[in-house]
């Protein structure tokens, strides 16, 4: 049983790990902003597990802010999910991108560093590989320039984590890379919740189906795939939860930075989700063909071996359990959390 600081935990992610987390028997205190989230995702968190956490509002970048939970509670380790995440937004406005997601970091580091704390849990994403690795992707693949401000960030928190780690033995990193988390939590109390129109696939064809946006649309039908449209590894944020468990345990009894693939190893294609969701879920997704999406690639998938063989984590949930969870989640919740 551990304290464990968890930042950015009234959102999607982070909001499953906490469950998670109690569940497991750990203490849990919640430092987020709400920028992207809101309390009842915590509510609920508490209720479903039916044990209390901490939660602080406070934002990464106040330095004052996290040092006084540093003090106030007596933290073993952090899970660090606390970031802005909208790929297109970061085209638009990269500095505060690098303000939240790379100052932001940086002040937690310094903030753990005073107050004695060196195990991290970091969200990095597979956006980190290099194009031009042909997938299944595994860790020792070369990294590359992201196409986007978003992914920029994720790959200079990475490259700073492993020169911390490389200069000072104290600390033990995990670098997540999640593939395309899906899913919610089998009540449908907690799961994804936008704000505005979603830019993400499995948000979009939910809302498509609860009646709340007329029609899918699917960005290219031309690419070297299966059925010409793109192909991604999708993961229930369960599993995805249930991994940060897993790389807590490694890193509590290890030194240095390591990343891990978090994915299912399965590519599926976006036609291939959207006729799966309408089988299992027997509702119509309406859907046109647009063109291609800036800066996507065709196809990206995991290869998890060094997470099933090094974490002792083994994903449970096959597409059809993810796409009747989102749909689950997203009927019982037509509007998320309000
Ligand atoms: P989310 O937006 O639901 O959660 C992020 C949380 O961080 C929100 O609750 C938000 O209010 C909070 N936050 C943002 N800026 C903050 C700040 N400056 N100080 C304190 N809190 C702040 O996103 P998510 O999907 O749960 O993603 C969690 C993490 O995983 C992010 O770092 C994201 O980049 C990363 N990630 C997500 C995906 C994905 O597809 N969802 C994929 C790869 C990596
Ligand atoms: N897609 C559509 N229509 C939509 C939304 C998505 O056809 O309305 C397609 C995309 O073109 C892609 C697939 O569905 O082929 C998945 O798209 P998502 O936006 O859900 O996910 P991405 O793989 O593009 O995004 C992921 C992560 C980001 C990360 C990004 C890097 O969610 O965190 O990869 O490219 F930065």
């Amino acid at each position: 049983m551990a304290r464990i600081l968890v930042t950015g935990g009234a959102g999607y992610i982070g909001s499953h790990t906490c469950l998670e987390l109690l569940h497991a028997g750990h203490e849990v205190i919640v430092f987020d902003n709400l920028s992207n989230s809101c309390e009842e995702s915590l509510i609920r968190v508490q209720k479903l597990a039916n044990k209390a956490l901490v939660f602080v509002k406070g934002d990464i970048r106040d330095q004052k802010g996290l040092d006084q939970v540093f003090q106030d509670h007596s933290i073993d380790a952090v899970i660090h999910f606390a970031g802005l995440k909208a790929v297109g937004e970061s085209q638009q406005i990269p500095l505060t991108y690098f303000d939240h997601n790379i100052a932001g970091s940086v002040q937690l580091m310094q903030s753990m560093e005073k107050a004695g704390v060196f195990t991290l849990v970091f969200s990095s994403s597979a956006t980190v590989y290099d194009e031009a690795n042909i997938s299944p992707l595994n860790e020792d693949m070369p990294t590359g320039m992201p196409s986007n401000n978003y992914g920029y960030t994720k790959l200079i928190v990475e490259q700073m984590l492993q020169k911390l780690a490389q200069a000072d033995a104290r600390w033990s990193i995990a670098l997540l890379r999640y593939f395309n988390p899906v899913g919610a939590h089998k009540s449908g109390q907690i799961g994804e919740d936008p704000q505005g129109i979603p830019n993400n696939l499995m948000p979009y064809v939910t809302q498509v189906a609860v009646g709340r946006r007329e029609k899918l649309s699917i960005y290219g039908n031309d690419y070297d795939t299966v059925d010409g449209t793109g192909v991604r590894d999708y993961i229930h944020v369960v599993d995805l939860a249930n991994a940060h468990l897993c790389a807590l345990n490694n890193r509590l009894s290890a030194q240095g930075c390591r990343a891990w693939n978090v994915g299912t190893g399965n590519g599926s294609s976006v036609l291939q989700v959207k006729n799966t969701f309408e089988q299992v879920n027997g509702v119509p997704v309406a859907f046109e063909f647009a063109s291609r999406r800036e800066g996507d690639v065709a196809t990206s998938f995991a290869d998890n071996a060094r997470a099933i063989a090094e974490l002792g984590w083994q994903p449970q949930f096959t597409l059809e359990d993810m796409l009747a969870d989102s749909w689950n989640w997203q009927k019982q919740n037509p509007n998320g959390f309000n």
